[in-house]
């Protein structure tokens, strides 16, 4: 496992996280062992959102640090907050009530006086920053929240609450894999007046590198908006024809060089898997063994279906 220095408490946090938005039909045993499986592989940062199943995912866990306290020190836990669902209606809520609200219920169910890092889930048009400093900055004082930071946000928005709120924004977890690549085709088709050069994410990207914002990738296996798994997906058959080469000759899954594709942008980079099983979990976390050269990027790149100009 590699890591990457992270934070106020400057902590060594794997660059693989594990998801755990898919685990709300699983059993509390299930999950223990699943956090299980990733620990002993060295992964120690795990990801939730109170959204997830309506709060059940970070129950299922509270009810594993609750059975198994020791857990908690050896867990990073990161969860997100912001996305509402009433009255069938769905939403987005940045309000000092709704977060200061949302921090207290997520502590609750995860059954934890603290969470390690709190993002704000999806951009709320209607967000007022000093409505979100006053909210986080007191989460941060009375030690609820520990390090701070945005999910699918561009650099205008992050420039926004940078101008407004006192706590580091240290974390942008957007949407990347080998099959979903926005963020990267329009750097590389620059100035064109293709499909691919359309501008859609503000460079968002080279904006966290320039501003050490660690980026957190979220479904590295899926292609589309939650389309599903690319992965042995006869859509993708050159893509997968690359990943199985590349994969036999590392003596590792083509789902770790899929991974390992995205740890490769030269940054302080986090994959969040969401995978439920344990032997996937084993199997993913030898991405961070995988060494790709910058030709072999491009292929993969270009396997997907993307070209160059
Ligand atoms: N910030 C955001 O807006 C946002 C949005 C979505 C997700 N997230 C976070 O990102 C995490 C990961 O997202 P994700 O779950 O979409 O990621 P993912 O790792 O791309 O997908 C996980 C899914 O793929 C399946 N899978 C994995 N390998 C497979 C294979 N070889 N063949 C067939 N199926 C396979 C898994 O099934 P098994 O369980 O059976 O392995 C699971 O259903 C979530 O848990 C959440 O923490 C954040």
């Amino acid at each position: 496992m590699n890591y990457i220095e992270f934070g106020k408490n400057n902590v060594q946090l794997s660059t693989i996280i594990l998801g755990m938005m898919r685990i709300s039909s699983m059993s509390v045993r299930e999950v223990s062992q699943l956090i299980d499986s990733a620990l002993d592989v060295g992964i120690n940062a795990f990801d939730l959102a109170d959204c997830y199943a309506d709060g059940l995912c970070e129950k299922i866990v509270g009810e594993v640090l609750t059975s198994r306290p020791d857990l908690r020190d050896r867990m990073w836990i990161q969860s997100k907050c912001g996305i509402r669902r009433e009255d069938g209606i769905k939403y987005f809520d940045f309000s000092k009530e709704h977060i200061t609200e949302a921090i207290d219920s997520i502590l609750m169910r995860l059954k934890t006086d603290h969470i390690d890092s709190l993002l704000l889930h999806r951009p709320d048009t209607l967000m007022e920053p000093e409505e979100i400093d006053e909210a986080i900055d007191a989460a941060v004082k009375a030690g609820k929240v520990i390090d701070f930071g945005v999910s699918n946000m561009n650099p205008m928005m992050i420039d926004l609450l940078k101008d407004n709120v006192k706590e580091k924004i240290s974390i942008n977890q957007i949407q990347m894999s080998a099959a979903f690549t926005p963020a990267i085709d329009a750097g590389l088709h620059f100035n064109m007046s293709t499909e691919a050069g359309t501008m859609r994410d503000g460079s968002i990207l080279e904006y966290c590198r320039l501003h050490n914002i660690v980026i957190q990738t979220w479904s590295v296996l899926q292609y589309g908006y939650f389309k599903g798994v690319f992965i042995g997906n006869s859509k993708y058959p050159e893509l997968n024809k690359v990943l199985t080469r590349i994969a036999k000759e590392q003596n590792v899954s083509p789902s770790a060089v899929a991974i390992a594709w995205v740890l490769r942008y030269p940054h302080k980079m986090q994959a969040v898997i969401g995978t439920t099983k344990a032997d996937r979990v084993r199997e993913m976390a030898l991405a961070t063994d995988v060494k790709l050269s910058r030709k072999e990027w491009y292929e993969i790149y270009q396997s997907a279906g993307n070209t160059l100009p």
